[in-house]
């Protein structure tokens, strides 16, 4: 006997906390319909006591998968019953493929999401570079692991609060990676690369890292992403960066991974690319 049923859609969706504005819906059907997979992507907004009923729940409605950001990453990580190589690297999840039953498996795109971008789309190549990464919380701590497999020649962390740059490093010991303050970094020689991976700015007061950090030949990245400059990018700007680009490309090119680990098939990222030039 044939069943003749349709099949509705697979299920996806964003969890974190807030979540309205985010593209990841829009990103995943512009996915969708150009590799002619059926499914619909969701966003569901739930603070963190909430987040382990959210996740279970829509598994327990039929839920394939499901993106994870802010402030969940760390929980998801600790939700998931198998863990990629990334997502242990990174100590956070941002990826959770749904099996049959409701077991959780936990990856991480973040990480080859924003080295594609910087090397692929943008070009700046990281291999014997010096490295800066500005901020210790979760967006810096998952970056490392990937920037250090680039091999640098120089990969600095530095932090407005010292001991959370401390603790990245010592998580990292035995590796090339320093922990510094921004003070401390005041009047040496320009990084080749500087990257942005704190909230300073965003509340409208000027970023707090020297100027000398950033020189003509520098290349700066913002992990946010913006309509226009982020306030990173036009501190950069203004700084005489060579180049400054925010992080739309990141944001899309970890969507594309995600979708690759759901759907076996890797999008094409160049239309979406465009949506914000850069
Ligand atoms: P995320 O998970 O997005 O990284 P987080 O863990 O809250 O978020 O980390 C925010 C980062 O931005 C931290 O590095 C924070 O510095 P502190 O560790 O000193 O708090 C940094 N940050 C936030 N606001 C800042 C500001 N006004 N000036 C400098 N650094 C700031």
């Amino acid at each position: 006997m044939t069943n003749n049923k349709k099949q509705s859609p697979d299920r996806y969706a964003l969890v974190g906390h807030p979540v309205e504005h985010s593209r990841s819906p829009l990103i995943h059907t512009v996915f969708a319909r150009q590799t002619g997979q059926r499914l619909t992507y969701e966003l569901i907004d739930a603070e963190p006591a909430a987040f382990e009923t959210a996740v279970r729940g829509f598994g327990a409605a039929g839920g394939k998968g499901l993106n994870v950001t802010v402030p969940h990453k760390e929980a998801a990580f600790a939700l998931c019953g198998e863990r990629s190589e990334a997502a242990t690297a990174a100590g956070a999840v941002n990826t959770i493929s749904i099996a049959e039953g409701g077991a959780l498996r936990g990856d991480n795109t973040d990480g080859i999401g924003f080295i594609r971008d910087v090397t692929v789309n943008l070009r700046q190549s990281l291999a014997g570079t010096r490295i800066v990464v500005l901020g210790a919380g979760g967006a810096a701590r998952g970056i490392i692991a990937p920037l250090l497999q680039e091999k640098p020649a120089e990969l600095t962390i530095a932090n407005r609060t010292k001991e959370r740059a401390d603790d990245v490093a010592a998580n990292f010991a035995g590796t090339i990676l320093t922990a510094r303050t921004f003070a401390e970094l005041d009047g040496q020689a320009p990084f080749d690369v500087v990257i942005n991976a704190t909230s300073a700015g965003l509340k409208g007061e000027a970023p707090p890292f020297p100027a000398s950090l950033v020189g003509p030949s520098s290349f700066c990245y913002d992990l946010v992403y913006a309509s226009g400059d982020t306030p990173f990018v036009a501190w950069a700007k203004a700084h005489g960066a060579a180049r400054a680009a925010q992080g739309w490309g990141m944001l899309v090119e970890q969507a594309a991974e995600s979708f690759a680990i759901w759907r076996g098939v890797r999008p094409d990222t160049k239309a979406l690319l465009k949506q914000i030039p850069r």
